[in-house]
């Protein structure tokens, strides 16, 4: 199966010039581009190969040449988006006709009180929950366990027999919930490129969303051509 590989700039460049800079030298075939908002039209004008999205949902995505956009990040989550609206977010975005690409996952605190499945299930439910009235979008989920992400202070790197069980869960709640539509399932948390081929080698992980390494030239080449493999 051809695994999926998602770039998400976060903040990253300061610049409308280096944007332009990056997205030229990481123009990969297949590859989904999130830059900032701001840069996203002059981003989307130089990408040949590689497909546009947002880090958010906006309501000018689609006019931006956007076909994806990544909904709840644990960045939103923290500045304050709910499950309610995330999931209002969502539908949004699959009204608009784009792919949306749903990030869950817990806090350090939640897993070590054992709470992960409990958060995780409520963030897939109340997630997808409005989606009903879109039964034919493609859904892609994320797992990115917070405490795994390379901006959360004292990050540790999850390992991905671990990520494989948790999305082997997830799916499995998708499933009970009743959801139809296609799902991909990703994983994203610290991902490089001296780890990825471990993750998208496992048969669970049907792709990667990459932060921080996706803004490293060289890095982000490595990552790519291990999707060639
Ligand atoms: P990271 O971020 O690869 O920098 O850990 C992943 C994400 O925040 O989507």
């Amino acid at each position: 199966m051809l695994k999926l590989l998602i770039a998400n700039w976060k903040a990253y460049p300061a610049t409308e010039a280096e944007a332009v800079v990056l997205a030229r030298a990481t123009d990969y075939a297949g590859m989904i581009i999130c830059p900032p908002h701001e840069f996203m039209r002059e981003v989307g004008a130089v990408l040949k190969y590689a497909i546009l999205g947002g880090q958010d949902y906006a309501p000018d995505l689609a006019e931006r040449g956007a076909r994806y956009a990544i909904i709840g990040h644990s960045n939103r989550r923290a500045q304050g988006d709910t499950d309610d609206i995330i999931a209002e977010k969502i539908a949004l975005t699959a009204g608009d006709g784009l792919i949306p690409i749903l990030c869950v996952g817990e806090m350090a605190k939640e897993l070590a009180q054992g709470e992960r499945e409990r958060i995780i299930r409520q963030q897939v439910v109340t997630g997808i929950s409005r989606l009903d009235a879109f039964p034919n979008t493609l859904l892609y989920i994320a797992y990115e366990p917070v405490w795994a992400i390379s901006t959360t202070p004292g990050a540790r790197e999850e390992t991905p027999e671990d990520a494989a069980d948790c999305i082997a869960y997830i799916k499995e709640v998708v499933m009970q919930r009743g959801y139809r539509g296609m799902v991909y399932y990703l994983y994203g948390g610290s991902v490089t490129a001296l780890n990825a081929r471990k993750f998208i080698t496992h048969a669970q992980i049907d792709g990667l969303l990459v932060g921080e390494a996706s803004v490293r030239e060289k890095e982000i080449y490595i990552i790519w051509q291990e999707f060639q493999k």
